[in-house]
């Protein structure tokens, strides 16, 4: 049977629009302000490659459907908490996100922390609350945890801050990269893993193949910071260069970057060579990571 990506997309990302919907508060619970403030900032037109490699990678085994939304919602939650913390002035600075303005902007900027904590804490309670086994729910919540912290995304943050305006060298700027995107990535695919039961080889395998991906994530990001403008990407655009980031592009040179990307993603694909068309998912993911316009 051949693989109909654009019905299995559309079907995703609505299955993730509601995993997402049914995590989260009401705007009419206390405190109202700052539950409009989440749901404002969770959704609203994200491209939803977490939840959706989460579903992907879900699809080697015989997943139950409910961890597998669960693991989803979880992992948009601290992605989206990341992205309202990275718009902060202390941060990265930024008015427009997804398209309208980030939440400091929209709202304020104590609340826009707060969102940030809430939406944190609110994607662990969601694992704690599913509908699933114990032992499985606890190897989510350590591996979300683990990607999330110091050795994680906000490590990789921190390296990012401390970055502006010097020249890392290859290695330090790849760590950077591998830990503030990378990290969040391979830890969806491997939620979906995890719901899916492989065994450590296919995990093994299925790691490798989220590395490479992560990766490429951040620096195809890189590029598009570079190359398109502010509308079509939803943020604003130039801001690397403008606030002296380290970036693939900044530091490589845009060919560097655009040919690196398509290294990791022939290494992504690679990666899935033991598997069979139940991984047809996660190869249209890879191209859809390298080839995005926004
Ligand atoms: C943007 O992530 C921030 C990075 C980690 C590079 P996405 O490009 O996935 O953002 P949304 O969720 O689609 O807005
Ligand atoms: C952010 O990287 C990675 C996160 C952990 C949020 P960027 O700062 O490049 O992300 P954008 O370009 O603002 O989305
Ligand atoms: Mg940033
Ligand atoms: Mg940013
Ligand atoms: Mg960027």
């Amino acid at each position: 049977m051949t693989f109909h990506f654009e019905s299995w997309l559309q079907q995703g990302s609505g299955r993730a629009e509601n995993a997402l919907e049914g995590a989260l508060d009401s705007a009419q619970v206390v405190p109202q302000r700052l539950h409009e403030a989440m749901r404002y900032a969770a959704q609203g037109g994200g491209k939803r490659i977490r939840p959706l490699l989460v579903f992907a990678a879900g699809e080697l085994g015989n997943s139950d459907p409910a961890m597998l939304n669960a693991a989803a919602a979880a992992i948009e939650m601290i992605h989206a908490y990341s992205l309202v913390h990275d718009d902060l002035p202390c941060m990265d600075d930024d008015d427009l996100r997804r398209g309208r303005p980030t939440v400091h902007k929209a709202f304020d900027e104590a609340t826009a922390l707060l969102v940030g904590d809430a939406l944190q804490t609110k994607a662990f309670a969601v694992l704690a609350e599913a509908q699933g086994p114990a032992e499985m729910r606890l190897q989510m919540i350590g591996e979300l945890a683990g990607a999330s912290g110091s050795r994680g995304m906000a490590g990789g943050q921190a390296i990012d801050l401390e970055s502006v305006g010097r020249k890392l060298d290859l290695t330090v700027l790849k760590q950077m990269h591998a830990m503030k995107t990378g990290a969040l990535l391979t830890c969806a695919v491997r939620l979906g893993g995890i719901a899916a039961q492989l065994d450590s080889a296919k995990m093994t395998h299925l790691t490798q193949y989220s590395t490479a991906l992560g990766l490429a994530f951040q620096v195809v990001d890189d590029v598009l910071d570079a190359t398109a403008d502010s509308q079509t990407l939803g943020k604003t655009a130039g801001k690397d260069a403008a606030d002296d980031k380290p970036t693939y592009v900044t530091l490589m040179g845009l060919d560097y970057a655009q040919k690196q990307a398509k290294e990791l993603q022939a290494e992504a694909l690679a990666s899935l060579a033991c598997f069979g068309p139940e991984a047809d998912a996660l190869r249209a993911l890879a191209k859809l990571v390298v080839e995005r316009k926004n």
